[in-house]
């Protein structure tokens, strides 16, 4: 039987960097032009026909990640879970959190606070096995999880946040894996810096020649700092991002807001 496609969003986290902006709400409901963040990365995984997402959040954000998608999506053909991380121990959990929610299927894992101008809809529907993540080159590597590649191209090693220079290519946050992912995830010990990391799993599958890395060609924005927050609003309205949302998306939204509306008018009887 062919296998499903499924999507994670990992909206969980503290994000100090961005307080006190983030003392209120969740980052991925901060908004981005015009429309909360979380928005772009679920709108990458329904533009790909992902109809199943699990969305990770943090327990104190449950109730307004549940207030703004909860009720919406069930009517246009997007069925979104929700599940609580309770700390933020590292990316490679979603897909402890995500086990039986994957299944035996795939899943493409996207981070909640990044916003691609790129169409993956193809590469998401070809994925038949292994890995599938991308490359950017960067200014600031030691930033990011950063992949090194050969003389010929190849990717030999991926490093997280490297202190010493090894490329100036950046992974972003979108991770394509089959169902092993699961098992590797689980098995994964927390690093240094305390947490499970994204770079084991896709060793996992470099050292088994079963990763591919494709070239971002478009923009990416990792909106995880004040600057970069303010550079993504820029940049989605300069290059139209916010425009032409999939269109169960879009009416969702429309309906999410025709629904506050009526309500805004009862409370005002
Ligand atoms: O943006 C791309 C980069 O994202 C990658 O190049 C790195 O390899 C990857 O580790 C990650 O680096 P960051 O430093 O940006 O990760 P950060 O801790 O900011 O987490 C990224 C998002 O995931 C953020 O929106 C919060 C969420 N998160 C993070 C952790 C560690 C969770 O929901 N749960 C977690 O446990």
């Amino acid at each position: 039987m062919k296998k499903q496609m499924k999507g994670i969003i990992l909206a969980g986290g503290t994000a100090t960097r961005l307080f006190p902006l983030t003392h209120t709400t969740s980052k991925q409901l901060l908004p981005v032009y015009d429309k909360q963040m979380i928005f772009y990365p679920l709108n990458t995984l329904v533009k790909a026909g992902i109809k199943d997402v699990l969305i990770i959040i943090a327990p104190r954000d449950a109730g307004q990640f549940l207030n703004l998608l909860g009720p919406i999506f069930d009517r246009h053909e997007v069925r979104l879970e929700f599940k609580v991380q309770s700390a933020p121990r590292g990316l490679a959990e979603a897909f402890v959190l995500g086990e039986n929610f994957i299944d035996n299927d795939n899943v493409t894992m996207i981070l909640g606070d990044n916003i691609f101008e790129d169409d993956f809809s193809e590469i998401i529907k070809n994925f038949q096995s292994g890995g599938h993540v991308f490359a950017k080159k960067v200014p600031d590597p030691e930033r990011y999880g950063i992949v090194e590649f050969d003389k010929s191209g190849k990717a030999v090693r991926i490093v997280e946040k490297p202190k010493k220079w090894i490329s100036d290519y950046a992974i972003p946050g979108l991770y394509i894996f089959d169902h092993r992912v699961c098992e590797v995830a689980k098995k994964s010990k927390p690093s240094d810096r305390g947490e499970i990391e994204i770079t084991d799993l896709m060793n996992f599958y470099l050292k088994k020649s079963e990763l591919q890395v494709s070239q971002v060609e478009g923009e990416w924005l990792d909106a995880g700092t004040f600057d970069t927050l303010l550079e993504a609003s820029r940049i989605v309205k300069e290059k139209n991002l916010y425009e032409n949302f999939d269109p169960k998306i879009e009416a969702a939204i429309a309906e999410f807001n025709e629904e506050q509306k009526v309500l805004a008018k009862k409370q005002l009887q």
